[in-house]
């Protein structure tokens, strides 16, 4: 089935691309929201995110709800024909909460109790939390569950974000019963966790405990379980205020604000319970190239979690954030690429942190859409171009991406992998990152997809550092070689089962007949003890991160290492099985290295990048509409690059209303929307 438009899925959502950002009007008078509401809709702002943090305000003390200013604040907006995605309030409880609860505040691994006094001070797994955010989200959804501008429900905030565990005793106690659910018999529990080993044994349930601090090293499959099990507690948060707002509202459409990568919370899994993903980006514009990749890595994701279906960026900066050691200001034009490569990415919103910059708390020296400055500055200017260009883009909302390539994502395995005590230190989002790179280089579109995720229409499978692994996961990566698809299949991977213990017989393991190598050891590669490949024709490379010591077993050798023991033994290979093929990269290539064998193994599989001549840098997207194809070119440098538009010579750019030329020298941070009738219906 296609993904469906966020319009058919949210149904009283604004015409055309969604625009604005976190409004937060409880930290300023009543005769400033007038103003605010004026300069937002000469901004074009068509949507806020209204009382994220306003627990304290809608409820200063125990069910004594104040929701006066929150009627008239959202009365003002909807007669300015600004909607709104109201939040559930629950991300920073009220004072009163942690005096008459003082259990409801999470406690660190070595029995810390965190205080009040900041946000996100809460137990996931507490009951008075979870029980007082219930309520205030019920009477809530009496309020303005049918109000016709609250259009989406804001669910909590970045969840699993500066608090994502928690060691008390009511997290001591619902560990305990969920494994209990997940092993039925503490001899299962035994096996699992491999306690024969160190004298771990239990003999009794109330000896198991928490991964709090200890001497040395945790038990893996232990401390992987926790993980599993806080993300569900975390989940559980927003699944609870789901229900909460549906109890009363039962139409109402969720989303919840995921943090990039965030590692404490599966998002697979969080967003399986929202009606829409919405991402906060905040890359650093002190690394453009870097920074624009890693928002294309997360604009992937997010356009995948929902089946491809157009994710919205609820935050992002205008300019500066205030929350690194030091912050880089966004340059004239940056935030403007940025947020169009959203676009051409599969976003149909882009909004902000935060409306308008705060006077007073944590956040005074965090950029706005609105500036301290007011509206005569820099930031708000771009601000309303943005609005405007965003106007002139409306028609592509709902059109889709269409990719041929995926990348497998997965949070387990990435628990797994990045536990203590392995050959060296893995750090997962960074070798995803490494290996996508070279595709948004050569403008491939790359869909991310989960173990056991149905493949379908991908020729090419990228699985880097795929260290865990089950049968079914085997089984089903061979069978979509068998099928005719490219595997690449990373270092490190299919060593594990999902609770820690290694397959025996030689790694990758499960896979080793899909491969057709054996891994024996794997050595470190270091600057002391650098490493390179070297490819038939004599190109070498150097390499980082690990060199495995491998044996072919039928594979055929595309590049061998050049140092160390096993110097002229296998490093990258690759197999022929089925109708398909299954490579294995036994290190981490550097980009030129990673560029050669990506290029090799796409144009093997016939997937080709754009036919748009432009370099690295330049953002190459395409977005499939009903009637039309529109092609985003966005310049990430800091500096002019050139572009030939070949077979887009001609065509209408949205942003200009003028034809594109043959080719030019793209000024710095320069975006063009292109668009030309749709070339196939099937793409549809
Ligand atoms: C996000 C958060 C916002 C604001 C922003 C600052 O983490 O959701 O409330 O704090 O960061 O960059």
């Amino acid at each position: 089935m296609l993904p469906q438009p966020l319009a058919k899925v949210i149904p009283r959502l604004p015409q055309g691309l969604l625009y604005g950002g976190d409004y937060n009007p409880e930290q300023w008078d009543e005769a400033t929201w007038e103003e605010d509401i004026e300069l937002m809709r000469r901004a074009g702002v068509n949507l806020v995110s209204l009382a994220v943090f306003s627990w304290a305000k809608l409820e200063p003390s125990p069910e004594q709800f104040e929701f006066g200013w929150l009627d008239r604040i959202i009365e003002r907006l909807a007669a300015g024909h600004i909607s709104i995605c109201l939040a559930t309030a629950t991300a920073s409880p009220p004072a009163w909460l942690a005096r008459l609860h003082p259990e409801s505040l999470p406690e660190t691994s070595d029995g810390v109790r965190l205080s009040h006094g900041s946000r996100q001070h809460y137990c996931p797994n507490s009951v008075a939390y979870r029980e007082a955010s219930a309520r205030l989200i019920r009477e809530l959804a009496r309020r303005y569950g049918r109000h016709p501008s609250v259009v989406l429900w804001h669910i909590n905030n970045e969840i699993g974000c500066h608090l994502s565990t928690c060691y008390c005793a009511t997290c001591e106690a619902g560990f305990r019963q969920w494994l209990r659910d997940r092993y039925r018999s503490l001899d299962a529990l035994n096996a699992a966790w491999g306690t024969a080993f160190w004298s771990q044994y239990y003999a009794a349930w109330e000896d198991v405990s928490l991964p709090r601090a200890m001497p040395y090293t945790h038990n893996p499959a232990q401390a992987l379980d926790y993980r599993r099990f806080m993300s569900q507690a975390l989940t559980g948060v927003l699944t609870e205020e789901i229900a909460a707002v549906r109890d009363i509202a039962p139409d109402a459409r969720v989303t919840t604000n995921g943090v990039l990568w965030i590692k404490p919370v599966d998002l697979w899994e969080c967003f399986r319970h929202c009606d829409v993903a919405s991402l906060d980006c905040y890359p650093d514009p002190a690394n453009p190239l870097d920074a624009a990749h890693e928002a294309a890595v997360c604009h992937d994701l997010y356009r995948s979690f929902k089946g491809g279906q157009p994710f919205i960026l609820m935050e992002q900066v205008t300019s500066q954030v205030n929350w690194r050691p030091v912050n880089r200001i966004k340059p004239p034009g940056q935030m403007r690429a940025w947020s169009l490569a959203t676009v051409g990415r599969g976003g149909d919103g882009v909004m902000f942190f935060q409306w308008r910059a705060s006077r007073a708390g944590a956040e005074k020296f965090h950029a706005a859409m609105l500036p301290h400055t007011g509206p005569d500055s820099r930031v708000f200017r771009e601000v309303c171009e943005l609005g405007a260009d965003l106007r002139r883009l409306a028609r592509v909302v709902g059109a889709r991406t269409r990719a041929r390539v995926a990348m497998m994502v997965s949070w387990p395995n990435r628990w797994a992998l990045e536990l203590e005590a392995k050959p060296t230190t893995f750090a997962y989002e960074g070798i995803v990152h490494a290996w996508h790179r070279p595709l948004w280089d050569a403008h491939i579109a790359v869909d991310m997809v989960e173990p056991g995720a149905d493949l379908t229409g991908y020729d090419v499978l990228f699985a880097p550092a795929l260290y865990q692994l089950t049968q079914q996961q085997a089984d089903g990566l061979r069978a979509f070689v068998q099928k005719g698809g490219t595997l690449v299949l990373g270092y490190f991977s299919g060593i594990v089962n999902e609770s820690e213990h290694v397959w025996i017989g030689g790694y990758p393991g499960l896979l080793l007949d899909l491969v057709g190598v054996t891994v024996e050891e794997w050595q470190p590669v270091t600057d002391e003890h650098p490493n390179h490949v070297r490819f038939r024709d004599g190109f070498e490379s150097a390499v980082g991160l690990l060199a495995e010591v491998i044996h072919a077993r039928g594979a055929e050798v595309i590049a061998t290492f050049t140092e160390d023991f096993f110097a002229g033994g296998p490093a990258i290979t690759r197999n022929k099985v089925g109708r398909g093929t299954a490579w294995y990269i036994g290190t981490q290539p550097g980009p030129d290295g990673l560029r050669r064998v990506w290029d090799e193994l796409l144009s093997h599989a016939g997937v080709q990048g754009l036919e748009v001549s432009a370099g690295p840098g330049i953002q190459l997207d395409l977005r499939h509409g009903q009637d039309d194809t529109y092609l985003f070119v966005v310049n990430h440098h800091d500096a002019e690059a050139s572009i030939d538009y070949r077979d887009w010579a001609g065509c209408h750019d949205l942003l200009t209303g003028a034809p594109c030329p043959a080719d030019e020298m793209m000024p710095a941070y320069g975006v063009r929307v292109l668009t030309k009738p749709s070339l196939s219906k099937e793409l549809q």
